[in-house]
């Protein structure tokens, strides 16, 4: 529960806090002090949630990709860009020289397109920050899922031919209990040697 932890660790909370709380809450009978520690419960809840919202790990790209105007308007398929996808576990961020096919020089009064060639000018790789990741000690093959298993990309990214602004959250979080799911409903193995090797 990374999320709570931070949390607590920001709101001043600890453990010790939140037991003392508890207990006082099943001490009390008094109405006033029952309306207080109620006040309190709200008002705790209230910093959780809000902590949620804003403490999450959303990344923060460099530049306003959007997904939607390439596929859309400049005709490019999801291989084009992540070329590995049907031949390689990973799927690959594409690399400058795959924007630079196009965006040699300005094609529209995009001020984010600006950032594009100022990369393109310095010949420097634009660091994008990867938001769908697995631990070192989990294996994924995007080849395996998308080729063997003719899964969608959507099924696990969502409508990123939607996507106007660049990934920046998981759409569908990358746990456990996720990819086990999916692995139940089409019968595939989930012994723990096949994702942990
Ligand atoms: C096949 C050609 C092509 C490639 C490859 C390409 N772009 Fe574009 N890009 C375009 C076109 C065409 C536009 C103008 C689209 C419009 O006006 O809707 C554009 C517009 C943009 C814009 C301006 C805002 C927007 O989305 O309309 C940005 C930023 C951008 N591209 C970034 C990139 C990046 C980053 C890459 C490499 C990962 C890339 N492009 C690769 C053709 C391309
Ligand atoms: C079964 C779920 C699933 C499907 C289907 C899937 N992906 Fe992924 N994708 C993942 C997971 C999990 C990761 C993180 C993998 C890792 O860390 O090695 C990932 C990572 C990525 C990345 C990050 C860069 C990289 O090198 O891996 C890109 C880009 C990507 N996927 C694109 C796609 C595209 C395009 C498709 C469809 C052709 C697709 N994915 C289909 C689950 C999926
Ligand atoms: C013009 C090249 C281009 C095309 C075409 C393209 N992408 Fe991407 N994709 C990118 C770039 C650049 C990023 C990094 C910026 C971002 O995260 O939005 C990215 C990021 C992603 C990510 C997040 C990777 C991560 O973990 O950080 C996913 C998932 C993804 N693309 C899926 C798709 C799918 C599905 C399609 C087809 C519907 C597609 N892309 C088509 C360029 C492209
Ligand atoms: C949306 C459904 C779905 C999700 C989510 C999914 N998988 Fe799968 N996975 C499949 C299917 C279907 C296959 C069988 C592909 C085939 O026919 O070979 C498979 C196969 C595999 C295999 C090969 C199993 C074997 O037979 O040895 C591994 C390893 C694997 N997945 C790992 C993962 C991991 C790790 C995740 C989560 C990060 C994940 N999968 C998420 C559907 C999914
Ligand atoms: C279908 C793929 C898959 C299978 C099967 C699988 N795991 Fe995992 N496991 C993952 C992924 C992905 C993660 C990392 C994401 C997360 O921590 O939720 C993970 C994380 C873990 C962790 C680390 C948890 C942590 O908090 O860091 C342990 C321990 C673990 N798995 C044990 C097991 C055991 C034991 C089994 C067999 C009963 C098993 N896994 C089967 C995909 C799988």
């Amino acid at each position: 529960m990374p999320i709570f932890a931070k949390c607590r660790r920001n709101s001043g909370l600890n453990n010790h806090g939140f037991l003392r709380y508890r207990s006082s809450m099943t001490l009390s009978s008094s109405p006033s002090k029952r309306s207080f520690l109620c006040r309190s419960a709200v008002l705790l809840l209230a910093m959780m949630v809000g902590c949620a919202l804003t403490s999450d790990d959303r990344k923060i790209q460099p530049i306003v990709y959007s997904h939607k105007s390439h596929i859309e308007n400049a005709g490019l398929t999801c291989t084009d860009c992540h070329s590995s996808v049907q031949t390689l576990a990973a799927a690959s961020i594409p690399n400058l020289e795959v924007c630079r096919n196009c965006h040699s020089e300005s094609l529209s009064e995009s001020p984010e397109e600006a950032k594009l060639l100022k990369y393109v000018a310095k010949a420097a790789e634009v660091p994008w920050e990867r938001v769908y990741k697995v631990p070192d000690h989990v294996y994924f093959s995007h080849r395996r899922h998308v080729v063997a298993g003719r899964l969608e990309c959507e099924v696990c990214h969502g409508n990123v031919q939607q996507f106007t602004m660049p990934v920046s959250l998981p759409e569908i979080p990358v746990t456990m209990e996720n990819c086990m799911s999916c692995h139940r409903k089409h019968n595939v193995t989930n012994d723990c040697l096949s994702c942990h090797r």
